[in-house]
Order: structure tokens, then C-alpha cells, then sequence
């Protein structure tokens, strides 16, 4: 058979020498992954987001082959999978949205299959009858062909007029959170995993990369080149990623290494000349890194995130790329995710902060390690900052998406998508580390790191593992640390750690001198950080005239500021006071880059306000809509009467 051939061929080649100065198949060998992990049967692991039955049947490896169609929008080939089948069980299923399936079969010939009724969050369960066990044994393999749709909501194909370089058309997947099942037919859900490999073949100019190591070289034929990957470890099915474009490669360092288009590759290098002392800071942290390389891929700015932890390859808008290196501890973020994440995965969406929280706490840790304890106090505030607003935002200290573990019934689960996740859940681990000391817990974060390697978790599984392996029975230590208050009802416990008052109290003072009617002047804010900046444009009164915007936007230049944070939280101000002036850089901003988190609190602004915002936006998104990704148009279109 095709496949296994293939397979073979891919060990081989792994185990050849590699002979480029790109990013070869690094031995994976440091940490052994198990070969399947297991699925979890706590009834908080139970995936409303998924159709898959995985206890009954499931996919322990996909190996995709896949050629991209540039002019049809589409990927289109097959995908082979290896399932295991419970004695008794009939069918699989697996998660499908918008997949055009032509046929399903095994080694024994074609299969029936069907695909259910539609949900527009969940898309539909694909169900593949699987007929009578043949030797009793419970591993099949059945191979998929289809193609994706056009409109397939993980994918965004860029005309060459939306890149950089102009020249070549780009396409890259966001799989997080339930996207991947317009493009990959699997179990799309965080609590099962699965090995992966795929062979993708593109047109010769451009090259392909993915969320595993590269398997040999591209082979050319025609006017094609087919790219090899192999991820051995086993993955949940979001963290498959794919980008393909008119990509360069620089090394950064040993195992670590960035690729973009070739006229964004010299700016992002330097950005990103920390990372590999980060990598070394993570391990020391908690413990080794287990996926062979640490490369980043800056996008063309239609992407979506800040960035996206793709194993081995993480994913990164270009907004961050400043000149000075102010916002890359998105990079520690992202990094930190190779542990909090994608070797302790949330078996469910609801169990988010497992992964984002955790994350920041270790992002914070990382940034301590490399640029000091002032810059990362500063960032903890920030986050508390942060915090405080999201509890706002969210119905107050009783608001039900306030709490760490969400409902998510019956709802998408970006609907959870908000700052707890990532800064009460960051706030439950910095007073846990307050409440035992810094050297035990971070024993115990690495623990739980190693027990859960390659592993789904839960809430409840976190709270058994902290008792059994930090509190040990310490009834005063339970009481003190109240961690199912935490991770179970609304609003910030007592015990959190407050913020450091020290961390920005020259800014704070120049805050309260802009209350008096002082405005900052050249004195201040050249010798602010980026934080400090940030810390000042995020306090300032909420309300403002016209005349003050303009002083601080004379003193500050902040409608040219190339900091896209910076650039953000002015406009942010700005719209809110109707400020006319700061309409072409609002207009340049959301024109340039389309990052979620930057495009739409403005486009949100602009539709909530009928007298000034409406007309604005309604003018600009359809202009700025072709840049947009589906996961961002798909929240904007409904404000702006798009279909
Ligand atoms: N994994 C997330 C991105 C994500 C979250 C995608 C939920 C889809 C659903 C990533 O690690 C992340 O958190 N990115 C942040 C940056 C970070 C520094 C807070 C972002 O994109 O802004
Ligand atoms: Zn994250």
C-alpha cells in the first residue's frame, strides 16, 4: 500500500544524515512520547465540542497526502488513519465541516459512510461503518479521499497583493480551537491524540512547512515540489498547522530558527534574537523541551493571533516585530506552551486556563529569567490590569464566565475566549507559588509537567494532582490555598497576590500629574518601556476632549507609532472619544494587519456607536474584510451587514 511505503520511506529518511541548512528532522529521540495516549474518563473530559466517540473508537495516526490547489482554494488528497475499535464497536466518527468526501475504504475495499446534520459551530459527525472485526484485532486503517472547501474556516488562501513580497500567493491553517475539521476528517477534539505525518505537494516556487519535522528534502516533479513531515509524538488534532508560501529560512540559534517571506526575514531575525537563550530559560524552568526544534513562522499580518504554539513551528503575526524587541514575550508565550499545552493538553475548551494560564505564568517566569524581576512585575501588573477589566467585561465578581473551568454547553468555545483563561488562571498559579514558595512549587509545576507529558487533563485532574503531590495532606495549606474556590466559582479569591504597587510608580505618577491636566512631556515618555507606555495609555480617564488627545498625541506621536500595542491602545482612546484626527491612522491600522485581538474591540467600537463610529466602519470593513481571516470575519461581517 501507498502509506506504508511512504512511512517507510520517512523512517528512513529520519534516519539519514541531514545535509541542508534548513531545519532537518530533528532525532525526536531526548524524551520518549508514549505511542498512544490514553482517554481520559473523568466526566469533566467529556468534549461537547466533538462528535468523536473516542472510547469507542479512535484515531491514533493520520497521514495526510495532499496537493494544494491554489486557483480552487483547496487541498485536496487523502488522509489515512489508524484507528483502534473497542470490541463491539461498528462505526468511528469523526468531526467534519465542510468537507467534500468522495470516498472512504480499507484494505478490503469501499466503506459505508455518512454525514450527519449540520451545527454551525460543530460542523457535522462523519460516521464510517466499520464492519466485523477480521483476527479480532482492533487496529484498522481506513483511507479518506476528499478535498476541503473553499470557505474552509482554518484556512486562508492570500492573493500575492496580500503578502509582503507581492510576487506569490501564501496559504496558512489556524487550527485552535475546532477549525481543523474543514480541512483534516479526524476526532478534532484536545482530549485525543494522534501521531501525524503528510506528504504536501505545492507549486515549485513556493515551500511548505508544518507542525513537525521536515522528512528530507522537497522532491520536484514538474512544475511541483512534494514536502515531507513527521510528527511522531502524539498531538491533539488542533496543533496540525500548515503555511505555504514564498518562505526563507535563518537560524537563530542551535534548535531554534525563524522562517517568513524573504523581505520580513532580516526585521523578525533580529526580533527574535532572544529565543534561543529563552528555550534554555524555559528548561531550566521546567525541564527538557521534548520537540527537537523551536522554530517560528512570522505570517504575512492577516494572521489572525499575536501567535499559535504549533508544535515545533510556532506561529506569529509580524505585529510584533517593533525594532527593539519590546513585545516578544509572545515568543516566551509561545514557547512556554511546549510544555503548558502541547505536552498537558485541556482535555476539553472548557478547561482552557489549563493551557493559556499556565502559560502565562510560565511566560512570566521565562521573562523574568531573561530581562529581570522589574520588567516582569511590570508585566504581572499589566496582566492584573487585565484581569480586573475581564471580570468587568464578564458579568462582575459573579459572572459565570468568570470562573476557570466554563460552561461551554451548547456554545462555541471562543465564546469562553476572554482574559481569564489567561489571567486568573496566571493569577491562581502566582498565589499558589506565593502560598508554598517559589522552589516547591516550582518542583511541583515540573512534576506535573513529566507525569502529564503527551497527556489530556482536566480541572479535576490538576486538583487531584496538586493535593496528592503538593499539598500531601496539609489541612492548613488546603485551607489557605482554596483551590476549588479558584478554578470552580466566579470572580478573584481573597488570597490572590495584589499587584506590586513599586512596579510602575513613575508612571502611575504621571498618570495622576495628566489627571491635574499635566500632560507627560519629552522628559517621561522617551524614557518609558513599552509596559510603562502601555501601563500610562491604559489608565488614563476613559473620557477625554478633543484638545488633551491632541496634546498627547503631539508629545507622544502616537498616531505614527509603529509599536502595534502601543498604536492599539491609543486608537482604543481615540475612538472612544470620537477623536476626528486620529481617523487615517485608525483607517492605516485596520488596513494593515488583521489580528483578532487589534481588529475587532476597534471594528466593535466603530459599530457601537451609531453618531460618530457606524459610518466610519461601515466605510472601512468592507476595504479591510479581504485582509481578514475567516475566524475574524466571521465575528465582524454580522456588525457590518455582511453575509
Ligand atoms: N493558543 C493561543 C491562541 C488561541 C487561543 C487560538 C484560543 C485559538 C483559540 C496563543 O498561545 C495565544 O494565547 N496567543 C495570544 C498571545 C499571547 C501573548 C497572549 C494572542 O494571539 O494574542
Ligand atoms: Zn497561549
Amino acid at each position: 500500500m501507498k502509506f506504508v511505503k511512504f512511512a517507510a520511506a520517512a523512517a528512513a529518511l529520519m534516519l539519514g544524515s541531514c545535509s541542508s541548512n534548513v531545519p532537518e528532522a530533528a532525532p525526536q529521540a531526548a524524551t520518549a512520547s508514549p505511542a498512544v495516549a490514553p482517554i481520559l474518563t473523568t466526566p469533566d473530559a467529556v468534549d461537547p465540542h466533538s462528535y468523536g466517540k473516542p472510547l469507542e473508537a479512535r484515531v491514533t495516526h493520520v497521514a495526510l497526502d495532499l496537493v494544494m490547489d491554489i486557483a480552487a482554494k483547496r487541498l485536496a488528497g487523502t488522509a489515512t488513519l489508524d484507528i483502534d475499535v473497542k470490541p463491539g464497536a461498528n462505526e468511528i466518527i469523526l468531526d467534519d465541516k465542510g468537507l467534500e468526501i468522495e470516498s472512504i475504504s480499507d484494505s478490503e475495499g469501499t466503506l459505508k459512510w455518512q454525514v450527519g446534520a449540520v451545527d454551525p459551530n460543530l460542523g457535522a459527525p462523519l460516521r464510517i461503518a466499520l464492519g466485523p472485526f477480521e483476527n479480532g484485532s482492533p487496529k484498522r486503517r481506513i483511507t479518506i479521499k476528499y478535498k476541503s472547501a473553499p470557505d474552509a474556516s482554518a484556512l486562508q488562501w492570500l492573493t500575492p497583493a496580500q503578502t509582503t513580497g507581492k510576487k506569490h500567493p501564501f496559504l496558512f491553517s489556524q487550527g485552535q480551537a475546532i477549525e481543523n475539521r474543514t480541512w483534516i476528517p479526524t476526532q478534532d477534539s484536545p482530549g485525543v491524540r494522534q501521531s501525524w505525518e503528510a506528504r504536501i505537494t505545492v507549486p515549485a516556487a513556493l515551500t511548505a512547512v508544518m507542525s513537525a519535522p521536515r522528512v528530507g528534502e522537497p522532491v520536484a516533479k514538474g512544475d511541483t515540489r512534494t514536502f515531507a513531515f513527521r510528527m511522531a509524538n502524539p498531538v491533539p488534532s488542533y496543533a496540525i498547522a500548515i503555511a505555504v508560501g514564498d518562505l526563507a529560512f535563518r537560524s537563530l540559534g542551535p534548535r531554534t530558527g525563524v522562517w517568513a517571506e524573504p523581505a520580513t526575514l532580516p526585521a523578525a531575525a533580529a526580533e527574535l534574537a532572544d529565543t534561543e537563550r529563552m528555550v534554555t530559560a524555559a528548561e531550566a524552568l521546567y525541564g527538557p523541551y521534548r520537540w527537537g526544534r523551536f522554530d517560528l513562522l512570522v505570517l504575512p499580518p492577516s494572521f489572525p493571533f499575536g501567535g499559535m504554539e504549533n508544535p515545533v513551528m510556532t506561529f506569529l503575526t509580524p505585529t510584533f516585530i517593533v525594532g527593539d524587541k519590546s513585545l516578544t514575550s509572545l515568543v516566551a508565550h509561545e514557547l512556554a506552551h511546549s510544555w503548558s499545552g502541547n505536552l498537558a493538553t485541556n482535555a476539553t475548551w472548557a478547561d482552557m486556563w489549563l493551557n493559556e494560564g499556565t502559560t502565562t505564568y510560565f511566560e512570566r517566569r521565562i521573562v523574568e529569567q531573561l530581562y529581570g524581576k522589574k520588567i516582569a512585575a511590570q508585566q504581572v501588573s499589566l496582566g492584573i490590569d487585565a484581569l480586573n477589566i475581564a471580570v468587568t467585561e464578564n458579568g462582575g465578581p459573579r459572572g459565570k464566565d468568570t470562573r476557570l473551568q466554563l460552561d461551554l454547553m451548547g456554545r462555541a468555545p471562543d465564546d469562553g475566549l476572554n482574559d481569564i483563561a489567561y489571567e486568573k488562571g496566571a493569577a491562581f498559579l502566582r498565589m499558589i507559588e506565593a502560598t508554598v514558595g517559589r522552589p516547591a512549587f516550582d518542583a511541583y509545576l515540573r512534576g506535573w509537567f513529566d507525569r502529564h507529558a503527551f497527556q489530556p487533563v482536566t480541572s479535576s485532574i490538576f486538583l487531584a494532582d496538586i493535593r496528592r503531590h503538593l499539598v500531601k495532606g496539609d489541612m492548613a495549606l488546603e485551607a489557605k490555598l482554596k483551590l476549588n474556590d479558584w478554578v470552580y466559582n466566579p470572580g478573584i479569591p481573597a488570597n490572590a497576590v495584589a499587584a506590586d504597587p513599586k512596579a510602575f510608580a513613575a508612571v502611575d505618577a504621571a498618570v495622576a500629574r495628566f489627571g491635574q491636566g499635566v500632560a507627560p512631556t519629552g522628559d517621561d515618555w522617551p524614557r518609558w518601556t513599552t509596559d510603562e507606555r502601555l501601563r500610562f495609555l491604559t489608565r488614563l480617564p476613559r473620557t477625554l476632549p478633543a484638545a488633551r488627545l491632541m496634546a498627547l498625541d503631539r508629545s507622544l506621536g502616537l498616531n505614527a507609532t509603529a509599536n502595534s500595542e502601543l498604536r492599539f491602545a491609543w486608537l482604543s482612546l481615540a475612538v472612544a472619544n470620537r477623536y476626528d484626527p486620529a481617523q487615517p491612522s485608525l483607517e492605516q491600522f485596520l488596513l494593515a494587519q488583521g489580528r483578532g485581538k487589534f481588529v475587532r474591540p476597534l471594528f466593535e467600537a466603530l459599530a457601537a456607536d451609531a453618531v460618530w463610529g457606524k459610518q466610519i466602519g461601515t466605510a472601512l470593513y468592507p476595504r479591510a474584510r479581504p485582509l481578514y481571516h475567516p475566524v475574524v470575519t466571521r465575528d465582524l461581517d454580522p456588525l457590518f451587514g455582511q453575509k
